[in-house]
C-alpha cells in the first residue's frame, strides 16, 4: 500500500503525500518543449509515446506521491464525435453539439476513439509499478463537461440564464454519465488506481440546479467507482456547500479550493481531506510559501490529508518553488 492509499483507505495521519493538480504540462520547460514540436493538443493527449513521457517528467523532477496521466476533461466530448479544439491564449473551443449524433455513438466508436488514452495509462502503469507511487485516472464531472459542451467555450464568472435546464438537457446528462462510466471503467481496467473527478464550474450551479445536475450525478459515478474497488476524489470547486456536497456524494476524499476556511472545515469535515494551496502562492517568495504551507499542514496535522493545491499550477510557475513546496511537506 502507497502513502496515499494508506490516508485514504486508513485514514493515516502520519504521512503527508502530495501531488498538485495539473502537475504533468504547462509550467515545466521540458513540457514546454514538446509541446512546441506537437501544435495538435487533442493529437498530443492521443500520442502513446509522448503521453507516458510527459506523466513521468513531474515525477523525474520531484518526490509526488502521484502521477496523473496527461489527457484532458474534454477528451470525452472528443470522443463522443464534438469538435474540440484548442486555441492558445483562449482555451477550448468545441464544435456544435450535434445530439443526433452523439446519441448514435455506440460503445465500440467511443472507446476506439479513446485507446490512446487507455494504451498510454496501461505503459504509465507498468512503469510505477514497484515504485510505491498511484497513478490517477480522471474525468470531468457531469456538470462541468454539460457547461463545456453546451457553453463551447469555458464559461466566464456566471452562466447565461436558462442556458442548461433538466428538461432541456436531461438526454444529454444520462448519455455524458453513461459513456463516463466506460471512460472511468477503461482507465481502472488499464492501471489506474485513483480516480480524481473534476467539477471545475460547481460553482456556476444555481440551487435548483445541483440536485439534478451535481449530487445526483457525481453520487452516481461515486457508487459505480466505489463498485469497482478504487478510492474517489471529488473537485466540486466554489460548490456554494461542501458539507452538503460530501453529505450527498459521498466521496473517500473532498478536494477543496482556496478559498475555504481551512480551521472551521477542519473541524466539521469526517473524510480524508486533499488541498488547498492557493496557486498564486507559488508565484510569491519562499517565506511566503513556508508560512502558507506550514498553515494548512498544521491545520490537517491530525486529519487524514492528501496535500495539493485548490486549483490547478499555473503555467507562469517557477518549478524551483514547487520543489520548495515538496521540501516542506516532506520535512514537515
Ligand atoms: O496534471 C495534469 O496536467 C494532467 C493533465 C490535465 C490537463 N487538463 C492537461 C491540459 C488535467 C487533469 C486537466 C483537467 C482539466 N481540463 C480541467 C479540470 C481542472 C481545472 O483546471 O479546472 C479543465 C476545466 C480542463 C479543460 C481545459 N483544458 C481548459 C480550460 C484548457 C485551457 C486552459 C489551460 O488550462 O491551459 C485546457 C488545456 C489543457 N489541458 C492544457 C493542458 C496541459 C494546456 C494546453 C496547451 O498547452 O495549450
Amino acid at each position: 500500500m502507497n502513502i496515499i492509499e494508506e490516508v485514504i483507505l486508513k485514514k493515516s495521519t502520519s504521512k503527508k503525500p502530495i501531488w498538485l493538480m495539473r502537475q504533468a504540462g504547462r509550467y515545466l520547460p521540458e513540457f514546454r518543449e514538446i509541446r512546441k514540436l506537437n501544435p495538435d493538443f487533442i493529437n498530443l493527449c492521443l500520442n502513446e509515446k509522448l503521453v507516458p513521457i510527459i506523466t513521468l517528467q513531474p515525477l523525474k523532477r520531484f518526490e509526488f506521491d502521484a502521477a496523473i496521466i496527461f489527457s484532458d476533461i474534454l477528451m470525452l466530448p472528443y470522443g463522443l464525435g464534438q469538435n474540440v479544439k484548442f486555441k492558445k491564449d483562449f482555451g477550448p473551443i468545441l464544435g456544435d453539439l450535434d445530439e443526433k449524433k452523439i446519441d448514435g455513438i455506440n460503445l465500440n466508436d467511443f472507446s476506439n476513439n479513446l485507446k490512446p488514452v487507455y494504451n498510454s495509462m496501461k505503459n504509465i502503469a507498468l512503469e510505477l509499478k514497484d515504485k510505491e507511487k498511484s497513478l490517477i485516472g480522471f474525468v470531468g464531472a457531469p456538470w462541468t463537461l454539460l457547461v463545456y459542451m453546451i457553453n463551447k467555450q469555458s464559461p466566464k464568472k456566471s452562466l447565461i440564464h436558462g442556458l442548461i435546464d433538466y428538461q432541456k438537457n436531461k438526454e444529454l446528462l444520462k448519455t455524458v454519465i453513461k459513456f463516463l462510466k466506460i471512460h472511468i471503467k477503461s482507465q481502472i481496467d488499464n492501471g489506474a488506481n485513483i480516480i480524481q473527478i473534476f467539477d471545475s464550474w460547481a460553482g456556476l450551479a444555481d440551487n435548483n440546479l445541483i440536485g439534478k445536475f451535481i449530487y445526483d450525478p457525481t453520487a452516481e459515478l461515486v457508487d459505480f467507482i466505489k463498485s469497482q474497488k478504487v478510492p474517489v476524489i471529488c473537485f466540486p470547486k466554489d460548490i456554494k456547500d461542501y458539507h452538503e456536497y460530501i453529505q450527498e456524494v459521498m466521496p473517500s476524499v473532498i478536494s477543496i479550493d482556496y478559498n475555504i476556511d481551512i480551521k472551521n472545515f477542519s473541524q466539521k469535515v469526517k473524510i480524508p481531506v486533499q488541498g488547498n494551496l492557493n496557486p498564486n502562492v507559488l508565484l510569491s517568495d519562499e517565506k511566503n510559501l513556508k508560512d502558507e504551507t506550514l498553515k494548512i499542514l498544521d491545520t490537517f496535522k491530525d486529519h487524514p490529508h492528501i496535500f495539493n493545491l485548490g486549483h490547478g499550477v499555473l503555467p507562469q510557475t517557477n518549478p524551483n518553488m514547487v520543489e520548495y513546496l515538496v521540501k516542506l511537506v516532506k520535512n514537515y
